[in-house]
């Protein structure tokens, strides 16, 4: 079964071909990086506007990389839910207009889901495991039982570490996106020049939470506060520090929950998920199975939402012409009254 998978949730405007959920025949991912950079962020309207005029270009350019017809495809999956509307929109009408004029099955999938079935194209992972997205806009740890029985068990309650990572970036003006300059100053620094506290949480039903947005304060208004004196208040020095303060929260949380639940495979997926530091601390963690997806599979594609739309599929799961968008999935922030 050849499914093709159509990603426009963000910044990214991706297609790509993929044959029995597993085999990537081709994609094309166009980034429209470029287009934000000027404004340090990503801009909802630039984006929308940008997938508008591209989307049938990526599309065409994927078939040709995939060398096939469109004649072959069995079925069009396409993110439909969490993300920027107008962006999810663009991807969602072409999606219905591919599936009604070749007379396709039209299948929606949630991005996060999608997300954490990527790496499913590299690797034989067996349920149930512990998957951990780590997105510019969502940070979740979830109990994975099946390909879309996904439990969030902890998630920020404010900021995304992604979003931490883009502000503290955007802060010091290393340029966009701010996930990749922190990582590559980081490089050259030492973590042990500030020390940045851990957040406080009222855990009560929920201990494997994360919280951002008071380290990124910490960071940017209070800074030397933390700083070890033996060590220069260099921008290297920021960043790995808090770049260490930023990942370990987030492993610890996740031996936690492994622990907690059992679950001796942690897969993790998301832009954050590229993370130098990050991905060497999971990974030091013996008697835990890690599995990181290649950097390609841990930032926005098409292929992870053809792999995912086939699961649905084949058990003959399908959406209607009438398939809505949606900003957010509920439960993937936790929201406290
Ligand atoms: O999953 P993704 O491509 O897009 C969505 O947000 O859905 O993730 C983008 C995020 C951005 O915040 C970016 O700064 C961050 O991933 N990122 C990184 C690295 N590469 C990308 N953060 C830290 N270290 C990296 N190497
Ligand atoms: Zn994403």
């Amino acid at each position: 079964m050849t499914i093709l998978g159509i990603e426009s949730s963000c910044d990214e405007c991706a297609v790509a071909v993929v044959a029995d959920g597993r085999r990537l025949i081709g994609q094309v991912v166009a980034t429209q990086i470029e287009y934000h950079r000027p404004y340090s962020g990503v801009v909802p309207e630039i984006a929308s506007r940008k997938h508008t005029e591209w989307i049938e270009s990526v599309y065409r350019g994927c078939l040709d990389e995939s060398g096939i017809d469109q004649k072959d495809l069995d079925g069009i999956a396409v993110s439909c839910r969490p993300g920027l509307v107008g962006s999810l929109l663009v991807g969602v009408s072409f999606a219905k207009a591919l599936a009604y004029a070749l007379d396709l099955p039209l299948i929606g999938v949630d991005h996060i889901i999608a997300h954490l079935y990527a790496p499913h194209l590299e690797h034989h992972i067996e349920y149930p495991f512990l998957g951990v997205l780590l997105s510019g806009g969502h940070t979740l740890i979830a109990r994975v039982g099946g390909y879309d029985d996904v439990e969030v068990v902890g998630a920020t309650i404010d900021d995304a570490v992604g979003e931490a990572f883009d502000k503290v970036a955007g802060y010091f003006e290393l340029g966009y996106p701010g996930g990749v300059e922190i990582d590559k100053h980081a490089r050259r620094g030492d973590a042990r020049a500030y020390r940045f506290p851990a957040p406080r949480l009222h855990k009560g039903d929920h201990p494997f939470d994360l919280s951002y947005s008071g380290l990124k304060t910490a960071v940017v208004n209070q800074r030397e506060q933390f700083r070890d004196s033996a060590y220069e208040a260099t921008i290297e020095n920021i960043c790995a520090s808090f770049e260490k303060a930023a990942i370990d929260m987030l492993v610890s949380r996740v031996l936690k929950a492994a622990e907690h639940f059992g679950l001796n495979t942690v897969v993790a997926g998301g832009g954050v998920a590229a993370n130098t530091y990050f991905r060497e601390a999971l990974t030091q963690h013996t008697g835990l199975q890690v599995v990181l997806p290649s950097l390609a599979l841990c930032t926005d594609n098409g292929a992870m939402v053809a792999a995912l739309g086939y699961e649905y599929l084949s058990r003959g799961l399908t959406s209607g012409l009438d398939l809505d968008v949606s900003a957010r999935t509920p439960g993937y922030r936790r929201t406290y009254p």
